[in-house]
């Protein structure tokens, strides 16, 4: 197990009827003033929003509202939300909704007290050293940004698609009610599940050694929510299953899982170039994604992928062929994301062969020109994984 730091600070109140918590969570983590933000309108249409509202007003706390922010939230809203909280002193955003709010709220958060641009962050330019503190009232499961240290952005200059990781993305609080997911329609509970069985992999790929504590504990909730996702399909008003995936999702992406060894990313960054171009939700570009990814790196490890299908995937081991059983292992995945509803090829999402170069070139590296850590990519490499997905 390799060392490691983690700072964990958000208080996270599960269960039904929270949303009614947020006022006085608002005031016990110091909000005087608020700015309330949310995205296209589900929660107004629920009616989440007012009784939100409701929990401000009996605290006595003030509060603005913006709406507007889009799935892939754009930079746009996020300058307006910095002028607002700005011009009116306001001291904590509470974001209503899905990943996309959240992380709209989060990047408001971090740009108020930053004198540049807060893109700086996203580029990786500048690092931040403060931030306005916030919270979330969570109505989708998929992202985990409700515990998470990121914040994903898509500037509208050029259409790029960036995360930035602090802990000034952690929020001070989250407002987890199970109840709140069950108006989500059958594609967006399936790219949610696909989000977050991502972000486990994302971290279960590793050459890290000596690290089967979090590797079973990465197994066990992949197995979990591989046990509610045809229940969620057949229920979605089941507030048990719904419970398990709320939970799920946030402890994927929390940092719980991926302590103390290397976690991979790569898939996510392809991912984002997918939903970048073509507008498509994260879930199901990954669901596109991340197989390919699998079988082109997997040489590099195969016990690992091997490992995979036999304990996530009840394969049973091929001592002679450890091979055989990892590709049944990403056949098994490949199976469940179709058995969900998600997509498995470019024809299924609308992407164009033509346009690999574009996103490949687009595609996050780091100064080397490398992507990913359990294999570090080249351009040639990532090129070859779209091309997979064709
Ligand atoms: O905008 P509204 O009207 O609220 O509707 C949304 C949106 O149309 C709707 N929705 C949300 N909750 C609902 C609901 N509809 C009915 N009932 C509900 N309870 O669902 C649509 C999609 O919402 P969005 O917020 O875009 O989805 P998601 O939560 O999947 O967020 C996706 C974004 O998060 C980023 C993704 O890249 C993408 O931009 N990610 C953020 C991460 C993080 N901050 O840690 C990590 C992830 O890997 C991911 O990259
Ligand atoms: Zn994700």
């Amino acid at each position: 197990m390799n060392d490691f730091r983690l700072y964990q600070p958000t208080y996270y109140a599960f269960g039904k009827d929270t949303q009614h918590l947020a006022g006085e969570l608002v005031k016990r983590f110091g909000g005087t003033k608020v700015l309330l933000h949310y995205g296209g309108g589900s929660v107004v249409r629920s009616g989440l929003l007012d009784q939100v509202k409701k929990s401000l007003v009996n605290e006595g706390i003030p509060y603005h509202e913006l709406g507007g922010a889009v799935p892939n939230p754009r930079s746009d809203l996020v300058y307006e939300g910095i002028e607002l909280c700005r011009k009116e002193g306001i001291d904590f955003v509470l974001s209503v909704g899905g990943g996309s709010a959240i992380d709209s709220g989060k990047a408001i958060a971090l740009g108020v007290p930053y004198d540049g641009d807060f893109w700086d962050f996203f580029l990786g330019k500048a690092v931040p050293t403060d931030g306005l503190r916030h919270g979330c009232v969570l109505t989708l499961v998929a992202t985990g940004t409700e515990g998470s240290n990121s914040a994903v952005i898509m500037h509208n200059d050029g259409m790029v698609k960036r995360g930035a990781s602090t802990d000034f993305n952690r929020p001070a609080f989250s407002i987890l009610n199970p109840e709140l997911t069950y108006t989500l329609n059958p594609y967006q509970t399936a790219c949610g599940i696909v989000d977050m069985m991502a972000h486990i992999m994302e971290r279960y790929f590793t050459n890290t050694r000596d690290v089967d504590l979090t590797d079973r504990l990465c197994e066990g909730a992949l197995k979990a929510i591989i046990t509610a996702a045809p229940k969620v399909m057949e229920n979605p008003r089941d507030y048990e299953t719904r419970a398990t995936l709320m939970w799920a999702g946030t402890i994927a992406h929390n940092g719980s899982l991926g302590v103390g060894r290397q976690e991979d990313w790569g898939s996510h960054n392809i991912e984002h170039e997918l939903s970048a171009l073509y507008d498509v939700a994260h879930g199901a570009g990954l669901s596109v994604v991340m197989p390919n990814w699998i079988k082109y790196v997997m040489d590099t490890n195969v016990m690992r992928f091997a490992q995979f299908a036999v304990r996530v995937w009840n394969c049973e081991m091929n001592f002679e062929d450890p091979k055989a059983t990892a590709l049944e292992g990403v056949a098994k995945l490949q199976a469940f994301n179709k058995s969900i509803g998600m997509p498995l090829t470019f024809a299924d999402i609308g992407a164009r062969e033509e346009d690999i170069p574009l996103m490949t070139e687009k595609t996050r590296s780091d100064a080397k020109g490398l992507q990913g850590n359990f294999v570090r990519m080249t351009k040639k490499d990532i090129e070859a994984i779209f091309r997979m997905c064709v």
